[in-house]
């Protein structure tokens, strides 16, 4: 029986881009046979800023019921996917800010050991979508994460051609999440159930 693994997609979504490959990517696992979590990062921008931009409106009422991410889904993960849209070649102040609550489980080591990995969005082809998830990367490299990229590992990674990570070109809103990032998406996934089943066995057997 393969070794059971918990995985959390953790995103943050303003207009329902990133939220649309969160929702692939947590079929995508379970498919893979993994438990989990589909969790959003809580809003931080005034409600006058979101009414004023009808997707935006519209994204937040309809993900009223996705559970907002707690500390608890990362320590209960065995691996974390996390999912932002790019902010000037950035990750999201709300994806951001919960990472920044994650202190005192960084300094209990409750965040090591376990299997990180990222996916993106922007507007434009080289708006920064590697350099957001290198910027994502930091953080996990602070946590003693283990990090699973998709690299060049499957013949479809040469036409999505994001070795970091899943990413969406979105252009004005109008460039829905198609099979060419839904593929990208499964691949990354299935691999990072792959090695998380396997290291989670392997430090099993170890200890
Ligand atoms: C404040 C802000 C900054 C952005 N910065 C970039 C950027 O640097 N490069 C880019 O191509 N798109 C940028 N975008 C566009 C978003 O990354 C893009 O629309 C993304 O697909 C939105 O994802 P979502 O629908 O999940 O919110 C920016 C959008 C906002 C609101």
């Amino acid at each position: 029986m393969p070794t059971p693994v918990n995985v959390a997609v953790i995103y943050y979504s303003s207009t329902g881009t990133v939220s649309t490959i969160a929702e692939a990517v947590a079929r995508d696992a379970e498919n893979a046979g993994a438990q989990v979590r589909l969790r959003k990062a809580a809003e931080l921008a005034p409600q006058a800023a979101i009414d004023s931009n009808p997707a935006w409106a519209e994204h937040a009422r309809a993900t009223a019921g996705i559970p907002e991410v707690s500390p608890d889904d990362m320590v209960w993960a065995d691996a974390v996917i996390f999912g932002t849209p790019t902010r000037y070649g950035n990750v999201t102040a709300q994806l951001k800010q919960f990472l920044d609550t994650l202190g005192g489980l960084w300094q209990a080591g409750s965040l090591a050991d376990k299997v990180y990995s990222g996916f993106t969005a922007s507007s434009t082809a080289h708006g920064g979508q590697e350099s957001t998830l290198l910027a994502l990367y930091n953080t996990v490299y602070h946590f003693g994460g283990i990090l699973v990229p998709p690299g060049y590992t499957d013949p479809s990674k040469f036409v999505d051609g994001n070795p970091y990570g899943t990413s969406h070109v979105s252009g004005q809103g109008d460039i829905p999440v198609a099979e060419q990032t839904l593929t990208a998406a499964r691949v990354q996934t299935e691999r990072v159930v792959k090695f998380t089943r396997a290291i989670k066995a392997g430090l099993a057997a170890e200890n």
